[in-house]
């Protein structure tokens, strides 16, 4: 239905751009939920004098394609580009973001693979980096099990390509191995394989990295803090206390003298159980609120709050995250942590110098 649907837009043209709407990559996705076709369209400004027109058009062309029983919407994201400070931390990379928790199983990968797609709806360039060697998910998020990076050549020099889907680049140890293989490495040679892996990828220029960190505060944190010089670390949570204890210690991890990232702030994830009948009820599984008042007491920002819906789940299992669609509830909480985010980070970057690697001494 999807292929069926990208083929009849190619016969609708973008005036100004001089071709259809899929080859000028106005049409950026096409979702179908229920009896609705969900269109994302980017027009690469926000007032485009051609919008009205071409969505009648497409509206037009549709209906004898799909049936009248659907309703064609459209979702719009544009190209503006968030206003941050022009140093760079690292050569091409502006900002480099760390998903982080204590505690496995909060919504790490979720919130990080999200976060980076409503990144890039911003207009921002924006890479992933599934930094959980020993359970990387971007795989299976983005629907690319299969995908194995080839060796790309720029500017003389070698470099590992990485998955290009959604808006963004995606990389992960889980493209090179099979599920389980890296499992039985240890430390070191888990560390040795991330440390190729970041410093071997093409990024090309990047305004966000955002980095899905493994669980815990081990060995793979402290090679990523010597590796890059992270910008900021988002910490998720539950509002359970387990949680909450687990999350106060992954924060100190990053505050402590040796390590010294800010962070940026806390995202309580499975905020509150939504049913999908009843859009407007909250229902409070894990407790009411206990990230926003954690963030009260480390006077840290609360950047979102992401309530459970199965759809999250199913999304991230279907290879086709949640904030694709910015303008589902949970589009939506995504879209707005990402706003946070880079209300955050240029806080951070006014307010504070530039995060250095952390250097290890040799004993
Ligand atoms: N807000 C949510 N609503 C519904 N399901 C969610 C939500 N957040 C996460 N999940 C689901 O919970 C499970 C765990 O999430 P995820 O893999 O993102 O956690 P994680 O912190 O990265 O885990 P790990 O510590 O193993 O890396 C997944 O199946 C995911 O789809
Ligand atoms: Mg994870």
């Amino acid at each position: 239905m999807k292929e069926k649907i990208e083929e009849a837009l190619r016969n609708v043209n973008h005036p100004a751009k001089g071709t259809d709407i899929v080859s000028a990559q106005v049409l950026q996705n096409i979702e179908i939920v229920g009896n609705k076709i969900i269109l994302t369209m980017n027009y690469g400004k926000a007032n485009d004098p051609f919008a009205n027109s071409i969505k009648k058009s497409v509206v037009k062309i549709l209906e004898p394609v799909v049936g009248s029983q659907y309703i064609v919407e459209f979702a719009e994201v544009n190209n503006r580009k968030p206003l941050l400070p022009e140093y760079y931390t690292l050569k091409e990379v502006k900002n480099i973001i760390a998903v982080s928790s204590g505690k496995g199983g909060v919504g790490k990968s979720t919130v990080a693979s999200n976060l980076a797609i409503a990144l890039s709806h911003t207009g921002a360039k924006v890479a992933l980096l599934d930094a959980d060697v020993y359970g990387p998910s971007a795989p299976k998020m983005f629907g690319e099990e299969n995908f194995r990076p080839v060796m790309i050549e720029k500017d003389g020099k070698e470099y590992i390509e990485s998955l290009q889907k959604y808006n963004i680049g995606v990389q992960s140890i889980g493209f090179f191995v099979s599920p389980g293989e890296a499992t039985i490495w240890r430390g070191p040679m888990a560390s040795n394989a991330l440390k190729q892996v970041i410093t071997q990828t093409w990024w090309g220029e990047l305004d966000f990295l955002v980095l899905d960190m493994p669980p815990g505060t081990g060995d793979i944190h402290l090679t990523i803090v010597q590796e890059l010089p992270v910008t900021g670390v988002i910490v998720v949570s539950t509002p359970q206390n387990v949680a909450l204890a687990d999350a106060i210690k992954g924060i100190s991890m990053f505050r402590s003298d040796k390590i010294n990232v800010p962070v940026l702030g806390l995202v309580e994830n499975m905020a509150w159980f939504t049913p999908a009948e009843l859009p407007d009820n909250k229902y409070y599984i894990f407790g009411k609120d206990g990230c926003k008042k954690l963030a009260e007491s480390l006077e840290l920002p609360l950047l979102g709050q992401i309530p459970i819906v199965q759809s999250i789940c199913e999304d991230g299992d279907n290879g086709t995250p949640s904030a694709m669609n910015p303008f589902t509830p949970q589009g939506k909480a995504f879209a707005e942590l990402a706003e946070a985010v880079i209300a955050q980070v240029e806080i951070r970057n006014k307010t504070l110098p530039p995060t250095k690697k952390v250097e290890v001494t040799q004993k």
